[in-house]
């Protein structure tokens, strides 16, 4: 099946705000982390079966310095440290993408930051 978006700024948040002081988002804006460990955003998203998901972020990161995330599905980690390396600018937005098995109905699935210097900004996941 096609892939559903669910915003970041729909999300529920911990220590990181809805922005729109860069262009490229879609929605209505994106999720800017403060910059500190343990920063997050979390996704409650209904899966019609359970079994294996394409998690996909859509993301900015206008330094060059990698702002990896863990990855949780239901408050376990599937992806330690995922990488969110420099995508050029503020406004230049990649994805990047973990497969995980989720539950059926319902799933929370976190995006926490392992540094100092928070996460990158998010757009959205699509699962
Ligand atoms: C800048 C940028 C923000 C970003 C922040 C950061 O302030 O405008 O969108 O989140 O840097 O380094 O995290
Ligand atoms: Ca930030």
């Amino acid at each position: 099946p096609a892939a559903t978006d669910y915003q970041a700024e729909d999300a529920a948040l911990s220590q990181a705000t809805v922005a729109t002081n860069h262009t490229g988002y879609t929605g209505t804006g994106f999720v800017d982390y403060v910059n500190v460990t343990g920063s997050s955003i979390e996704w409650t998203v209904s899966a019609a079966t359970a079994g294996a998901s394409a998690l996909t972020l859509r993301y900015a990161n206008g330094t060059t310095i990698n702002r990896p995330m863990d990855i949780s599905v239901n408050g376990n980690v599937v992806a330690n440290d995922l990488a969110f390396g420099g995508t050029g600018s503020w406004d230049t937005w990649q994805t990047a993408t973990v497969n995980a098995d989720l539950a059926a109905g319902s799933n929370k699935i976190r995006a926490t930051a392992t540094t100092d210097n928070g996460g990158p900004n998010v757009d959205r996941l699509s699962v």
